[in-house]
């Protein structure tokens, strides 16, 4: 299994072109279920989640062709990624396909919206939560479905095409929304969708839906309106800039201090969590090219943070947040509200001299003046890659096992802090 070794105190210093987002790319893949015709991505990542999905969705049917290597385009690098489902070849997504990701749970919407009909196992617990698919459930409901648990499936049928309807979310979830979403799209009439997400990768699937030929508007606010149409055709559409992957290489830069250009970043993604990193004493500059961020000689200081549904802090950089928190003077309170166990990274920064208690769902982080480097490992995506940040700033080397969970969601995480003088590098094996 391979490992990333850091000798940490290094300074980043350089550009960092932010890749296509991850959290966009796997429903935008999975909207292609909808048409029969060719829906063009553009920037995909080239991440593990990615090539996954592609695998699963070509259980159902869908081709997939990746535009010839042009110069922007070389291994690694995001891509142009035609997906093509002419015919759905079977709806059922087994154990085996969605126990690997959550995500592909969300065929559910499309295979039923499009074939009347879906059998997709319950994805299971996972290292941030036990995750249920309540919501799915009673949501795909509201919109007409018959739905039963069958074996560890949930069979869900529309014989005669759902009809759409009005549902109230009572919890804010992202992967809900994105299935009903595209689940209406198809439905006889116009559905309502109360408490929705807002996170800038609902805006980005409802753009591509619409330029499908859905009718949906109300997305980036917690109503959404779609009335129904018969059919989608093809598209071309744009993945938006990965605001997780923005906000952890800034949250990198205030850690080791520098100067770092995050090249495509859009700021108006991750406001929140900008605003929060300059209140740490760093300073971030807003441009259209991308965003600045820098922090040279200053300490670091110690803010409070409860992560949010957006427009609020998101919970995938609670983990880098909390990293940069280690080495702040002074003690600070975060608070995470939306999976019940996403704390896992708190042992494995102890590791490397953090001091962190638990009080629930807030962790206390008392700052110290330097981290040491360890052996660590983590259980999810966003933790492996706090301890990647926080290796970056410890003195002395930092192995970090268990990299395939950075390989799920980080393209070219070596290359990218490298580029910018970090000591980074994987050790094969
Ligand atoms: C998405 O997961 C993201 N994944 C997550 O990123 C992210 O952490 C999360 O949204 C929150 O922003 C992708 O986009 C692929 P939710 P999702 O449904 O949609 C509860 C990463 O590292 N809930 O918004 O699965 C749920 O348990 C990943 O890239 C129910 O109770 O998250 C959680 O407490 C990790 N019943 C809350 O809602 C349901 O039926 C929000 O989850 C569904 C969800």
């Amino acid at each position: 299994m391979d490992r990333i070794r850091i000798r940490g105190g290094n300074q980043l210093n350089g550009t960092i072109p932010v890749s296509g987002a991850k959290n966009a790319a796997l429903p935008l893949m999975i909207a292609s279920l909808l048409t029969d015709d060719t829906l063009t991505l553009e920037n995909v990542p080239h991440l593990a989640d990615v090539e996954l999905l592609i695998r699963i969705l070509g259980n159902h049917g869908v081709d997939y062709s990746v535009n010839g290597r042009r110069e922007n385009q070389r291994k690694g690098h995001s891509r142009t990624i035609h997906f093509s489902a002419r015919s759905i070849v079977d709806t059922t997504a087994p154990y085996e396909l969605v126990s690997k990701m959550r995500a592909s749970f969300w065929v559910i919407g499309p295979l039923l919206a499009r074939m009347g009909e879906a059998r997709v196992s319950l994805p299971g617990g996972c290292a941030i939560g036990t995750r249920p698919v309540d919501l799915f459930i009673d949501g795909l409901r509201a919109l007409g479905a018959e739905i039963e648990i069958d074996g560890g499936y949930v069979v869900a049928r529309a014989k005669n095409g759902l009809s759409g309807g009005r549902y109230r979310f009572p919890k804010v979830s992202v992967g809900a929304t994105h299935v009903l979403m595209m689940a209406a799209t198809l439905a006889k009439h116009e559905t309502v969708l109360e408490n929705a997400a807002r996170e800038p990768e609902i805006v980005n699937l409802a753009e591509c839906l619409n330029a499908m030929g859905a009718k949906i508007s109300g997305f980036g606010t917690s109503t959404i309106r779609i009335t129904g149409v018969t059919s989608l055709s093809g598209a071309r559409h744009r993945i938006i800039p990965d605001r997780i992957e923005t906000g952890t290489y800034a949250l990198a830069a205030a850690m080791t201090g520098g100067d770092v250009f995050l090249e495509g970043a859009r700021a108006d993604l991750l406001e929140a969590a900008l605003k929060t990193i300059e209140q740490t004493g760093t300073e971030i500059t807003r441009t259209n090219a991308g965003i600045r961020v820098k922090r040279n000689g200053a300490g670091i200081a110690a803010v409070d943070m409860e992560t949010e549904p957006f427009p609020g802090f998101p919970t995938d950089l609670q983990a880098q947040f909390m990293a940069l928190m280690t080495m702040a003077q002074g003690q600070s309170r975060i608070t995470e509200t939306i999976f019940e166990n996403r704390f896992m990274h708190v042992q494995e920064l102890a590791r490397l001299g953090a001091r962190i208690s638990l009080s629930g769902q807030t962790a206390i982080v008392d700052g110290v003046e330097r981290l040491r480097g360890a052996p660590v490992m983590a259980t999810d995506l966003r933790a492996s890659v706090s301890l990647v940040i926080a290796g970056l700033a410890a003195e002395g080397e930092t192995l970090v096992n268990r990299v395939y969970h950075l390989d799920r969601g980080f393209e070219r995480l070596e290359e990218k802090l490298s580029g910018c003088g970090a000591q980074i590098e994987r050790i094969s094996g």
